[in-house]
């Protein structure tokens, strides 16, 4: 079922039932993250394998304080500067977070999402909220409740319809590393130079943090249905000109006689707007009946590092072309 009744989202979620929640990055797949039965329900969901942890969602900052066991002061600079919003940060946890939320770590990840209808239930509910992103396991995120409908509807009781969402990347994943530095697990939503201008140094990329178990597996993360390749378009275009073709443009129409669907990220080269387009128009290629979709990489920079990882990772999954 989708809608918009908090009331009813909120009831299926102290019945340990699971619930789809806008959020301003991307689509949560939201349990009860106190309680063990939710949480494993929500791996089952997924299909995700269990030494993968999950984000905690909550709306205030003393009710982080309450499931973990600090808060270092540059992080909480951190947190104050850009919460409610899509910065998701590790912090040592107290043991009502379950280890299955941490798979096993004592860290445990958390942020303060930016979605009106989500803050709402959250502000009703005495328990944050374990979410993944509510896609399969290794296929793309959803940022319209239709895109949740099509991969989980039959698993879930309740998907919470907040519209396209706004941010359109997921968070950035960041935490203190052993010497007091700020790292950033996963580029997102919140650009390193936003962080460096905060904390007066770059922030180390650790490109492989989210990836170090399975590595192979994870290359495939965030994967249209159809091959996939992301490189130079002219080069893609005459070395794939024979099949019928879907196009992912940073900001200008492409033509070419094989050419089905061209999608424009920002036709004015606005990084955000094309962060914010970047999977929805994704989904609609992958639905559109064409053989292949070639995309070009976006300008390296602000959101354009979130964006050029997952055109990346979602290329290296067909790398057999
Ligand atoms: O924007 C987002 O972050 C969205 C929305 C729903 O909040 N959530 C999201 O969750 O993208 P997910 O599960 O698709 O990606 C979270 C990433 C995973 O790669 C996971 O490995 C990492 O965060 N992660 C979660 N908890 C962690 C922990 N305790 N330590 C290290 N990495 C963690
Ligand atoms: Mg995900």
């Amino acid at each position: 079922m989708i809608g918009q009744d908090i009331s009813l989202a909120k009831q299926f979620l102290i019945n340990n039932e699971l619930v789809a929640i806008p959020t301003e990055t991307v689509y949560g797949l939201a349990g009860n993250a106190f309680h063990p039965d939710a949480v494993i329900k929500i791996y089952q969901v997924k299909k995700r394998p269990q030494f993968n942890p999950i984000i905690v969602h909550t709306n205030t900052i003393e009710k982080i304080f309450s499931f973990t066991e600090s808060f270092p002061p540059i992080l909480l600079k951190l947190a104050e500067k850009f919460w409610p919003g899509p910065l998701t940060i590790l912090l040592p946890k107290k043991t009502t977070i379950h280890d299955l939320v941490t798979a096993g770590s004592n860290l445990v990840a958390v942020r303060i999402p930016n979605h009106e209808l989500t803050n709402l239930l959250l502000t009703e509910l005495e328990f944050p909220l374990a979410a993944p992103s509510a896609n399969l396991f290794g296929s793309m995120s959803p940022t319209l409740a239709k895109h949740v409908d099509e991969q989980l509807a039959e698993q879930i009781p309740y998907i919470l319809d907040g519209g396209q969402c706004e941010v359109g990347v997921e968070s950035t994943i960041i935490k203190l590393n052993t010497f007091d530095k700020i790292e950033i697990l996963r580029a997102g939503g919140i650009s390193e130079e936003e962080i460096a201008e905060e904390v007066g140094y770059i922030p180390k990329i650790k490109k492989s943090a989210l990836k170090p178990e399975a590595p192979g597996m994870l290359m495939s993360h965030y994967a249209p249905k159809l091959p996939f390749k992301a490189g130079d378009l002219k080069i893609l275009l005459n070395q794939f000109k024979h099949k019928k073709l879907g196009v992912l443009s940073f900001s200008e129409e492409i033509s070419h006689p094989s050419i089905i669907l061209n999608k424009i990220l920002s036709k004015s080269g606005n990084i955000k707007e094309a962060a914010k387009n970047f999977f929805t128009y994704l989904h609609e290629l992958d639905d559109t009946g064409v053989e292949i979709i070639l995309a070009e990489f976006v300008p390296d920079i602000d959101l354009g590092k979130a964006i050029n990882d997952k055109l990346q990772r979602a290329s290296a999954a067909f790398n057999y072309y």
